[in-house]
């Protein structure tokens, strides 16, 4: 049985990987419609790039803090996302810990990609900690978002290989592009109800 996912989507830059999931609706590859792209940066080219598609794109109002939102913006997000009837979160590119409020209104419900092969280097810029680790193998991976910083149940990965010479700029280009390939693969597993993901 086929879903028609209602998706949500929240970044906080330039929205390539909105882009991806995007072009896959286009294409008809991904049964899904984003309801409404979200952004913590009022100048985010997410925005600008969801507005070109012709999708409410919102800012959220200016936040105090680095890492989280007030809670009261992230319920004010809450709030936008049941106005546009999104039955799912996606993260891409959300640059903030997700907090209770969009935790308890969307349990299990919510998806993050990483830019690494988890659980090896969570946080900020990982794919500039996997070069300084000198692995051989980079990746990304999409994961359900719970409490946790870049902890919640895998749903899927993708590895790129690290070759000599590779700077964080060509490592990260590397991995994007594998992102741009897996956010939509996993989004259209989603909506053939191929994933197990407890309700
Ligand atoms: C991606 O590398 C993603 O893994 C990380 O943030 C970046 C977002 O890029 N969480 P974009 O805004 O989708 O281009």
């Amino acid at each position: 049985m086929m879903t028609k996912l209602k998706l949500g989507v929240l970044g906080s830059g330039k929205g390539s990987n909105f882009v991806s999931i995007q072009e896959s609706i286009l294409k008809g590859d991904l049964s899904a419609e984003i309801k409404v792209v979200m952004s913590d940066h009022s100048e985010a080219g997410i925005l600008e790039r969801a507005r070109g598609y012709g999708l409410p794109a919102i800012a959220l109002p200016k936040s105090q803090f680095k890492t989280k939102l007030e809670p009261e913006i992230e319920m004010e997000m809450v709030r936008c996302l049941k106005e546009h009837q999104v039955d799912w979160v996606i993260l891409a590119g959300y640059m903030r810990v997700v907090k209770k409020p969009l935790l308890e209104a969307y349990p299990h419900r919510i998806l993050n990609i990483h830019p690494s092969l988890l659980p090896a280097f969570k946080g900020l810029e990982a794919w500039k900690q996997a070069l300084a680790a000198g692995v051989t193998e980079a990746g990304c991976t999409v994961h359900l978002v719970n409490e946790g910083v870049d902890e919640g149940e895998i749903l899927g990965q993708q590895s790129v290989p690290v070759e000599i010479g590779d700077t964080a700029e060509s490592l990260h280009a590397r991995i994007q592009k594998a992102e741009h390939l897996l956010f939509p693969e996993i989004l259209v597993k989603l909506s053939k109800n191929n994933l197990r993901i407890n309700s």
